[in-house]
């Protein structure tokens, strides 16, 4: 394999501890073990705060190839800020943050500027950003190397968009922001279409939300692979 490969988990506003604990349980032994920090498959679950720190105990008891990643953070530091989850009180729990989620941008009025000052605190704490756009005219903030490319019109629809869409798209995010800018795939992707998004020359993976909640789904969805 000469690129990375990355598998992203994205539950949402889902999942119970004992439910989050149990899709660890199922999912863990069943991923290929390569040394997540090498080249080659990256798994990420990115479950809801309130389970991150269970979840992450639990993938170290079990010593899972798994990384553990949020769903959000906040773009201020640590003080005065309630609610807020700041990323020098995550990077004990995660190597990674999804930031910039349509789902942010539309709900919670996230902006470009939110987005950029999200990616900064994350680079700050060693927190990988990943940023979704909807498209390459969405801005990618400086210091993002890993971009999940989600229309809006694709998630959570079951009506993805075509991998050659989305090869085009992933070639014009790279050709704006780098080569070094791995570009993953977002929105209606299953076990049945997830290998015709990663054979794409410039799609290094899938942010995956759905479909990722069911751990039978998401043991066929890697090893479909
Ligand atoms: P979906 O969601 O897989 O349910 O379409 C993807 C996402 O929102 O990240």
């Amino acid at each position: 394999m000469n690129k990375n490969l990355w598998v992203i988990a994205n539950w949402k506003s889902n999942k119970t501890i004992r439910e989050a604990l149990d899709w660890v349980s199922y999912v863990g032994p069943k991923i290929p073990k390569i040394d997540p920090s090498a080249d080659g498959l990256k798994v990420v679950v990115c479950p809801a705060f309130s389970a991150l720190s269970e979840v992450k105990k639990a993938v170290a008891v079990g010593n899972y190839p798994l990384v553990v990643g949020s769903q959000d953070l906040s773009p201020y530091n640590v003080g005065a800020y309630t609610g807020e989850e700041a990323a020098p009180l995550l990077k004990d729990l995660v190597s990674l943050s999804i930031i910039g989620h349509s789902e942010r941008r539309e709900n919670f009025t996230e902006t470009d500027e939110i987005v950029a000052q999200k990616v900064k605190r994350a680079v700050e704490n060693n927190i990988t950003p990943l940023v979704c756009v909807q498209g390459s005219d969405t801005l990618v903030s400086d210091g993002c190397k890993l971009v999940a490319y989600e229309p809006v019109f694709a998630i959570g629809t079951g009506n993805p968009d075509t991998p050659d869409n989305a090869e085009v798209v992933a070639r014009g995010i790279k050709s704006l922001y780098g080569e070094d800018v791995e570009v993953l795939y977002g929105g209606s992707v299953t076990s049945e279409n997830i290998k015709s998004f990663i054979d794409m020359e410039n799609i290094s993976g899938s942010l995956i939300g759905r479909a990722s909640l069911n751990a039978e789904e998401f043991v066929k969805i890697i090893t479909s692979l």
